[in-house]
């Protein structure tokens, strides 16, 4: 055993630890769990007793020499890295490798397109709760209490207690426009961009959660005159001068006269194709002349002013804007459709 312990010890003195690669060999075999250190500690049981104690701080005194140098050594390795001159080869008037941040996604550019469209045109940007109570997503919207028109919009019910206030996950963002009549007084001009969801089964067409955009105009003599002109110039911006609106009479329960607002098809520029059903027209949204109920309940005296509204979907707008045919590939994260899009600076 004492002979061992020499060994080692003249060893581990003597051991050559210029390169890191060699510092870790050394650790391995000496300081190491399975290192020869660790054998002679286990071989301490056939020591005889009287010597044990003495064998064993021998032993343990050699274990911290080598740790000691271990570290040591170590710290200067580390430190010769750290103040090692440039490699005298680099080319330091090379470009920077850019760093690469990804892509927007379609819906945020085209949301925030059509923000700065109408943000032009004064409209300011309104937000609302995508948890919503029952009173602002119906009931203040005229959807009569038990009417079949609250079956239109397949509703994801949060909270359902007879007695209580139903919570549910907002089908549209028309409840914006309740919030925003509620604590603004006229003229209003918002716009009002969210997530919107429906118990809808998932395909090409249709999603469980989608996005709108909401516009609300409020004011002293507002006519139906001022809704096709701003839907016009708000179209014209968005997708080019060439392309036509047509306004096709529908029925909302929050608007009087109601429309919906149909473009013609930028697949087949209105020639007829698949997307638009071979008519040459695809719809973009609904609109209409806010009803004096629906201003009323909100808290605006219908007898003084009057206003119009729309509601479009952004997925929809998105997939004529770059022809994109399947709504599930906005949210399966596809890399291979998301670098299409710009990126980010
Ligand atoms: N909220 C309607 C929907 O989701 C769309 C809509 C129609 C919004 C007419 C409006 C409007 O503001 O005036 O189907």
């Amino acid at each position: 055993m004492q002979e061992n312990i020499s060994r080692l010890r003249a060893e581990i003195e003597a051991y050559d630890l210029s390169t890191p690669e060699l510092l870790d060999q050394f650790r391995i075999a000496y300081t190491g769990r399975k290192g020869q250190l660790a054998d002679l500690f286990d071989q301490l049981k056939t020591v005889p007793q009287e010597q044990r104690r003495a064998v064993g701080q021998e032993l343990n005194q050699l274990k911290q020499q080598a740790l000691a140098r271990f570290e040591e050594r170590q710290q200067e390795l580390e430190s010769a890295t750290r103040n090692a001159p440039a490699d005298p080869t680099f080319d330091y008037t090379l470009p920077a490798v850019p760093n690469q941040l990804g892509t927007r996604h379609p819906l945020n550019l085209v949301r925030e397109e059509i923000v700065r469209i109408l943000s032009r045109i004064g409209f300011n940007v309104a937000e609302g709760p995508e948890i919503e109570d029952d009173w602002h997503n119906f009931t203040a919207l005229n959807f009569p209490e038990n009417h079949p028109a609250r079956d239109m919009q397949d509703t994801f019910f949060v909270h359902r207690t007879p007695g209580e206030p139903e919570w549910l996950l907002r089908t549209h963002t028309s409840p914006v426009q309740v919030r925003v009549m509620q604590t603004q007084k006229p003229p209003i001009r918002s716009i009002m961009p969210g997530r919107v969801y429906r118990n809808e089964a998932i395909s090409a067409r249709a999603h469980m959660m989608f996005h709108q955009v909401e516009a609300l105009f409020v004011d002293e003599n507002v006519s139906f005159a001022d809704l096709k002109q701003t839907v016009y110039y708000f179209v014209q911006e968005l997708f080019g001068s060439d392309v036509q609106v047509r306004f096709r009479p529908s029925f909302f329960p929050f608007t009087e006269p109601s429309a919906e607002i149909d473009i013609t098809c930028l697949i087949c520029k209105g020639k007829g194709c698949n997307i638009c059903k071979y008519t040459g027209w695809v719809e973009i949204g609904g609109c209409g002349m806010v009803d004096p109920a629906v201003l009323e309940q909100s808290g605006i005296d219908p007898e003084r002013y009057s206003g119009y509204a729309w509601g479009m979907g952004i997925e929809r707008i998105t997939m004529l804007k770059y022809q994109i045919k399947d709504l599930r590939l906005f949210t399966e994260n596809d890399l291979r459709f998301l670098r299409q899009f710009e990126a980010v600076q």
